[in-house]
């Protein structure tokens, strides 16, 4: 079983079947399972190896991480939002369901993420420490705050600074948690700690970069959502700001920045390189 896998099982087991309220289960369900890279799941679970955490110490902070960037996609993809229509190559929640049961389904995987954390059985300070890091980065001062950036910074030309500011936000303080979280479980010593975050922030960048380009450059039956989705509602993206050349040459060098934060950690790092290289190397 690989992570991707190991991750699925975890999230089937917590995401509820409870018929009185359907189609709340069902929405949730559909959001999370069926699809999806399992990028961030990944780099917990490799960030924890490399700290030296059990791979069963990894789970509950694998699966938060995944449930809050599947409620992160559904509110993403709203009318109010991004208002797309596919999403891992199926119609996107309020597609499928409803807008209402949508919105509602986002909440409650949001809330489930925390419950994860709080059932999680590992220290009471590794607990806490989750419990900050994924607050952190879902909130104003991370996911949410970028997204509302991202809608400020349609049809106006960001500059560089604001558009880097943006997408740490909006897409790079999620990825970061990831890594930390993994990091924070195997007890890392401060210094690597603040080493692997400086890792983190940088491939979240990179992460975004790459989306922008790939939403700019790859077919929509690849991508599994709208290629262009950018363009038509006049985002912000590194792609409008630098072109598609810049930006994708800018996605490498962030990826390489980042990788550089790695290198005391010698062979301990294989595995958050292999992901690193795939978050910029990817076509979807
Ligand atoms: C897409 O994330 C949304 C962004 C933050 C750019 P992913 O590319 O990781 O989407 P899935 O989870 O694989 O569908
Ligand atoms: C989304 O950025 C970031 C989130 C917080 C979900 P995008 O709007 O570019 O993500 P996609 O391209 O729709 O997946
Ligand atoms: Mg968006
Ligand atoms: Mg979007
Ligand atoms: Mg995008």
């Amino acid at each position: 079983m690989n992570d991707a896998e190991r991750v699925d099982a975890v999230l089937d087991g917590v995401l509820p079947r409870v018929p009185l309220i359907e189609p709340l289960p069902a929405a949730m369900r559909y959001a999370v399972l069926g699809g999806g890279k399992r990028i961030r799941p990944r780099l917990v679970y490799a960030a924890g190896r490399l700290a030296g955490a059990s791979l069963e110490s990894l789970d509950a902070a694998a699966a938060a991480v995944e449930l809050i960037h599947a409620y992160s996609l559904i509110h993403d993809d709203l009318p109010a939002m991004d208002d797309d229509d596919l999403r891992r190559g199926r119609p996107t929640v309020h597609r499928q369901f409803d807008e209402a049961t949508a919105i509602l389904a986002g909440d409650a995987l949001q809330a489930l993420a925390f419950e994860v954390v709080a059932d999680a059985e590992v220290d009471t300070t590794t607990v806490q420490a989750w419990v900050k890091l994924l607050a952190e980065a879902a909130g104003h001062g991370g996911m949410v705050g970028g997204q509302v950036l991202d809608l400020a910074g349609e049809n106006r030309a960001l500059d560089q600074g604001e558009l880097e500011a943006l997408h740490r936000r909006k897409t790079g303080a999620l990825i970061h948690a990831a890594v930390m979280m993994g990091g924070v479980a195997g007890h890392l010593a401060p210094d690597e700690l603040a080493r692997l975050g400086r890792f983190g922030a940088e491939i979240g960048l990179a992460f975004q970069i790459q989306d922008d380009f790939l939403d700019a450059t790859t077919a929509t039956e690849v991508l599994g959502k709208p290629q262009g989705s950018d363009a038509r509602q006049g985002k912000s993206t590194y792609v409008s700001l630098l072109g598609i050349e810049r930006a994708r040459a800018h996605a490498v060098a962030t990826y390489l920045a980042a990788c550089g934060h790695l290198s005391a950690f010698d062979d301990r790092a294989e595995g958050l390189l292999a992901i690193a290289r795939h978050i910029v190397e990817r076509k979807k």
